[in-house]
């Protein structure tokens, strides 16, 4: 057998391997359930539309065995929703797809990359993988992006910004007139990059707006938008971002955006033409994020606000047992220095509470918590 590792560029062997959190069959076996919810990766449990399900079903019935070419609809249709040009957009398999093409497109090696000291799991890879140097700026004391410190940190050799707003696994959002006074001070050399997968689920006024308006007056700054999250397409893979036209051109330049299927291109037009749906799931969520940020704050425990489909929250009890706790009764949360919980469909979140309220006075937590 050859040495591979020999062979792998120096970055990538300086990173973990990748582990993806807790699969829900490990679960089912290890605790002999028949069935999970997965309240760890801040998916959409309601799904996609429906018409975005039967618009997947005729594009596979009649049309799989072509390559896709329903591009100039579909970016005619995030153009016409953002109020932009379709040369400000780029289309790819996920946000993680353009969150990928930004690296590998503009980061060289010993290129600056400012990050919070609390980012999306992805930013850190994105740069090591390029040979970027990371720096990092600590988030404030409300888990927010440290925005002064963050200019501050700017020199010679910074080539990008990752900022992700609202926060994962923060949750906790951005003032928009704050961040629009920083987006001013950026100079033009630096890539900006906000990644709002999550804005979609913005509830305060003084936190909701996006940032896409900017572009015009400021060419590097690209933001980055997904159909994983209100749309529930997850599975589907497909995610945007949307910027100057000259910055889009360098992303399409040598295959760095991955290709988005044919099925995931027609569920997305029809997703995006799916308005009552989407209200549905934006009240839906919004409603329930509250409700439940109501009753863990009830339980005693310090709940983020959240702008997101999730909420990040300190219970002062030992944050491994609570998850391993939930796992036990079929719920999957993902820890990071706290918990935290993807806001699930109204049973589903029945559930949680009911599976909480049960934990919580077994006192089971308390006992983790002392013998810890
Ligand atoms: C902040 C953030 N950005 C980007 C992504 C990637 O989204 P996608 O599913 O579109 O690849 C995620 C996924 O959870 C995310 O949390």
């Amino acid at each position: 057998m050859p040495d591979f590792e020999s062979l792998i560029k120096p970055a990538l062997l300086a990173m973990p391997l990748f582990r993806p959190s807790a699969a829900a069959a490990d679960v089912m076996k290890k605790y002999n359930l028949s069935s999970v919810t997965k309240l760890s990766m801040n998916e959409n449990q309601y799904g996609p539309s429906p018409r975005a399900i039967e618009a997947m079903i005729g594009e596979a019935k009649s049309h799989a065995f072509q390559y896709p070419d329903r591009q100039g609809e579909l970016l005619r249709a995030i153009a016409q929703k953002h109020g932009v040009t379709p040369q400000g957009l780029a289309i790819s398999a996920g946000a993680s797809g353009i969150l990928n093409a930004i690296g590998d497109t503009f980061i060289l090696p010993g290129d600056e990359v400012i990050l919070s000291s609390m980012p999306y799991q992805q930013y850190p890879m994105v740069v090591a993988r390029n040979d970027g140097k990371i720096v990092t700026i600590p988030v404030r004391e409300d888990l927010r992006q440290d925005l002064d410190a963050t200019l501050a940190a700017i020199g010679g050799k910074t080539k990008l910004i990752m900022l992700c707003n609202p926060g994962n696994p923060s949750s906790v959002a951005e003032n928009t007139a704050e961040l629009e006074a920083f987006i001013q001070k950026v100079p033009e050399r630096v890539i900006l990059m906000v990644d709002e997968a999550y804005l979609d689920f913005a509830t305060d006024p003084e936190r909701k707006k996006s940032m896409i308006p900017n572009i015009e007056r400021h060419p590097n700054l690209i933001v980055v938008r997904t159909f994983s999250k209100l749309y529930g397409l997850a599975g589907l893979r497909i995610g945007y971002g949307v910027s100057s036209p000259e910055l889009i051109a360098c992303l399409s330049r040598g295959g760095a955006l991955s290709s988005v299927n044919r099925l995931a291109m027609a569920a997305a037009i029809a997703a995006l033409e799916d308005e009552s749906y989407q209200r549905f799931i934006y009240d839906s969520i919004t409603e329930d994020r509250e409700m439940l940020a109501e009753r863990f704050r009830g339980y005693g425990w310090a709940v983020y606000p959240s702008s997101t489909n999730f909420l990040y929250f300190k219970t002062g009890l030992d944050a491994g047992a609570l998850l391993e706790a939930l796992q036990a009764r079929g719920i999957l949360i993902r820890n990071f220095e706290f918990n935290r919980i993807s806001v699930g469909t109204r049973e589903q979140n029945r559930a949680l509470l009911g599976a909480l309220d049960e934990i919580l006075h077994s006192g089971a937590l308390n006992r983790a918590a002392r013998s810890a």
